[in-house]
């Protein structure tokens, strides 16, 4: 038996530009997915879940009764994949060189699912780590990161960028632009509170909305390029060590992101709430329309507001993660 786990993420900066080939700056946090797997004799694959959505084999559970069928892994199951997780097993059976095999796996998250903190991602990563070492074999970061963007690429039709499967396998703050994703170097303390209004937004839908916009207006394109530009400020402040500016970026992306019309009423009161109690900066994380926010907390307080702020419905510390996957 072997558990593996996998960070969420925040964006600090960058998302739906991204999709464009602007940089962007995720940030692995300290909330997890573990992954555990244990090889059965027969070639079949069970899955466990607690609480936890997620589009496995294409259908989803959650609650107090696993209402999941045991599914039958064929060969080969890269091509027959259409889920995370039979996903996460069909690469590493792949890497391991085995035609078939069978695996009980067990999954708990504490990451908000669906919110912008990279939940399927995190699955993922911890799935293919946990079942490769099962098989025997190991995989680089570097290896692990592109099978699970694989994963997230078949499993969302092509609307998935690098950077959540990226920084839940290395963990630390990365850049992502295009193919070229690289870890960043020193980065100073982060101090995020993460707000989430316990919903979730449409990722197609949200993508699409830009495209359509940047489609019809230069000037929605213009705002695109300008979240490059921030995100290269940002990169800068990073390296500097600058909290102030970073902050002051968050807010201008998040104005930006709002302009491309991805906010959400129950984020913008999310967002100012954190301002209003001194946050450093805050903006939203991931496609937005609903999900979670992220703020640079100088004191208790923004965490403190969030609790109180009507419409949000949990609000938690999330330190950056220096780590990315691990064996438990
Ligand atoms: O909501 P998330 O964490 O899946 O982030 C989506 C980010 C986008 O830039 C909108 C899409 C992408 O794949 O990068």
């Amino acid at each position: 038996m072997t558990t593996s786990s996998a960070p969420g993420k925040v964006y600090l900066f960058g998302e739906h530009a991204v999709v464009y080939g602007e940089p962007a700056v995720p940030c692995a946090i300290e909330r997890r997915a573990r992954v555990t797997v244990e090889r059965r004799e027969d070639e079949r694959l069970r899955v466990r879940a607690n609480d936890l959505t997620l589009d496995g084999f294409t259908v989803t559970w959650g609650g107090e009764t696993d209402t999941r069928p045991d599914v039958d892994v064929p060969a080969p199951l890269v091509e027959a994949a259409t889920g995370y997780i039979d996903g996460a097993i069909a690469q590493a059976l792949d890497a391991a060189g085995e035609p078939a095999a069978g695996f009980d796996v067990t999954v708990e998250s504490d990451i908000p699912l669906g919110a912008g903190l990279g939940s399927s991602a995190a699955v993922v990563v911890a799935g293919i780590d946990a079942a490769t070492r099962e098989l025997g074999a190991e995989l680089s970061s570097e290896e692990l990161a592109d099978r699970a963007y694989q994963v997230e690429y078949d499993v969302q039709d092509g609307q998935a960028s690098r950077a959540d499967t990226f920084c839940s396998a290395m963990g630390g703050a990365v850049r992502v632009q295009g193919e070229d994703c690289r870890r960043l170097g020193e980065v100073p303390t982060l101090p995020f509170v993460v707000g989430y209004d316990g919903n979730t937004g449409d990722t197609g839908e949200l993508v699409a909305g830009v495209r359509e916009l940047k489609h019809t207006y230069g000037f929605a394109a213009d705002a695109v390029e300008s979240i490059g530009d921030l995100v290269r400020a940002g990169e800068a402040a990073l390296r500097d060590g600058d909290v102030e500016e970073l902050g002051r970026l968050m807010d201008f992306n998040h104005g930006l992101l709002s302009a491309l019309g991805v906010s959400a009423r129950s984020l913008d009161t999310m967002v100012w709430a954190a301002r209003e109690a001194d946050a450093l900066g805050a903006k939203l994380t991931g496609a937005g329309g609903g999900g979670c926010i992220v703020a640079l907390d100088r004191t208790e307080q923004t965490h403190t507001a969030l609790e109180y702020t009507p419409g949000c419905t949990d609000a938690f510390r999330a330190e950056l993660d220096t780590e990315g996957v691990r064996v438990e």
